[in-house]
């Protein structure tokens, strides 16, 4: 006779079962040959009311999956795709950079994949990013607070489906915007584990890169970091700080202050490349400042409109960092690629790398309160920063992490690849690491791979960087 905790486990089982679809890939489209690593990709349902599903690749350690960490990426935006972590950033593929000429774009192995030391699920949220979709336009809604439940209520369900990684130690992690999201969504597991929620997760800690905060910081920092960087005059730079002193400069009050921050962002800001102030400016490339939209019902309008019209993003120069990421529109917009990755028919028209065409009720508001409750539990933090970015400027995150008030266990000092300074860094009490990745822009592992891989295999075994 079944007991009635078997007859629950079973019922558990088969909810839990539907939710979630997936498939592994041996070989993708443009790659040679089968790929030297475990790909998974699949879809887990994480809105029931509106049908919204989060679409996921996940990519096995390289070394020893069993052990080795679980990390959950997230990508910025909001709405980029996580294709571009995967593509660009920390997983073990990446385009070659050839002119395009019509014919599937080649993709080949990059060693300095982070995949070397840790399982990684990359995932395309909130619903509308990559492959994630809604059945219902009203679960394209997103702002933080539901980008960090439904990422929660994935990777339950993920770990539902993938026992075996459930004891594996846990982190969350992203840059640029999602570095908003990520300690949010590590509170969110932090509080699940105090609830002795099932399954019971294994969250060591979170990392992010040059993250936004929500405080103003992120922006203010800006216009000291490119006096610094010799892109604005000392008398401009003097006028900026007597008429803006005080100002939030996402949202400035005084209007002498107002011009200035017009002044600075279309005279100077707007013709080099502030992802990476020595870099390239390709302007088909630049991506809106990290405060630049909200939900209106506009926006809604032109998601209906625009839904089925196919917009290819221009070609930049090929000398362009960004060139690839236009080949990474025709390579997932391509049907043999959609088939090979099991991306369900007549869910995403258009793969879009960040889509803009989606609201997002981005709010001014400050996450800081979710990185103390984790820091003072003793949970892990690693937030590094490519020192050439002018988004998110490292000195403004050094700023709102001295502000944190926790004491210092090892002051500035200089990391090491190769024998060659990489970056600096700082440690506090509490397990939180700081380290800048010299010469890196905003995303620094697209920048200085082998830096940043060094960074996290150090980090991870908790050796100094
Ligand atoms: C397009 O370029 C690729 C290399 O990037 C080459 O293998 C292929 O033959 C070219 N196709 C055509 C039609 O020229
Ligand atoms: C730092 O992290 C380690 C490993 O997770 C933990 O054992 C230790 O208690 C933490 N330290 C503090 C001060 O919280
Ligand atoms: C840090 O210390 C300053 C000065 O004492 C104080 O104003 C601030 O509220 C403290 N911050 C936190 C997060 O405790």
């Amino acid at each position: 006779m079944a007991s009635p905790l078997l007859i629950v486990s079973l019922i558990f089982v088969c909810l839990f079962s539907s939710a979630l679809s997936s498939s592994v890939v041996t070989h993708l489209p443009g790659f040679q040959g089968p790929l030297p690593f475990y790909l998974e990709t699949g879809y887990v349902e994480v809105d029931e009311e509106n049908g919204g599903e989060f679409f996921y690749y996940f990519i096995e350690s390289e070394n020893k999956p069993a052990e080795d960490p679980l990390l959950l990426w997230l990508t910025g935006g909001p709405r980029c795709s996580a294709f571009s972590g995967l593509v660009l950033e920390i997983g073990p593929l990446k385009f070659v950079a050839a002119e395009y000429n019509g014919s599937l774009p080649s993709l080949v192995y990059h060693p300095y994949s982070w995949t070397k030391v840790s399982n990684v699920i990359f995932l395309d949220s909130p619903l509308g990013s990559g492959f994630s979709y809604s059945r219902k336009d009203e679960g394209y809604d997103a702002n933080d607070a539901s980008w960090s439940e439904q990422t929660y209520k994935f990777l339950i369900q993920w770990l539902v489906e993938h026992p075996q990684f459930i004891s594996n130690p846990l982190y969350i992690a992203g840059d640029s915007y999602a570095g908003k999201i990520v300690p949010m969504v590590a509170k969110r597991v932090m509080d699940g584990i105090d609830e002795g929620k099932e399954p019971l997760l294994n969250l060591k800690g979170y990392m992010i890169g040059n993250p936004a905060t929500g405080e103003k910081v992120d922006e203010n920092s800006q216009i000291p970091y490119a006096h610094s960087m010799g892109i604005i005059s000392d008398d401009f730079f003097e006028m900026i700080q007597k008429s803006c002193s005080g100002q939030d400069y996402r949202t400035p009050t005084d209007s002498q202050c107002q011009m200035y921050l017009n002044l600075f962002n279309n005279s100077f800001l707007s013709e080099i490349n502030n992802q990476h102030i020595l870099e390239m400016y390709c302007p088909e490339c630049r991506l809106e400042p990290l405060h630049s939209f909200a939900s209106t019902t506009s926006d809604k309008r032109i998601l209906k409109e625009n839904k089925n019209i196919l917009q290819p993003p221009p070609f930049p120069d090929l000398r362009c960092r960004c060139y690839v990421y236009t080949l990474a529109y025709y390579w997932a917009n391509s049907n043999i690629v959609r088939k090979a990755l099991n991306v369900k028919k007549g869910t995403i028209k258009e793969w879009i790398r960040c889509n803009r065409h989606l609201p997002y009720a981005k709010e001014l508001k400050s996450n800081i309160k979710y990185h103390l409750s984790l820091l003072q539990r003793g949970y892990r933090a690693l937030v590094y920063s490519g020192d050439h970015d002018l988004m998110v400027p490292f000195s403004g995150t050094k700023q709102w992490i001295k502000a944190l008030n926790f004491s210092i266990a090892e002051d500035w000092r200089s990391w090491h690849v190769g024998g060659q300074v990489a970056g600096y860094t700082m440690t506090y009490s509490n397990n939180l690491t700081f380290a800048t990745v010299k010469g890196a822009g905003h995303t620094a592992p697209e920048y200085k791979p082998q830096e940043c891989l060094a960074m996290i295999m150090r980090w991870i075994s908790s050796a100094l960087l």
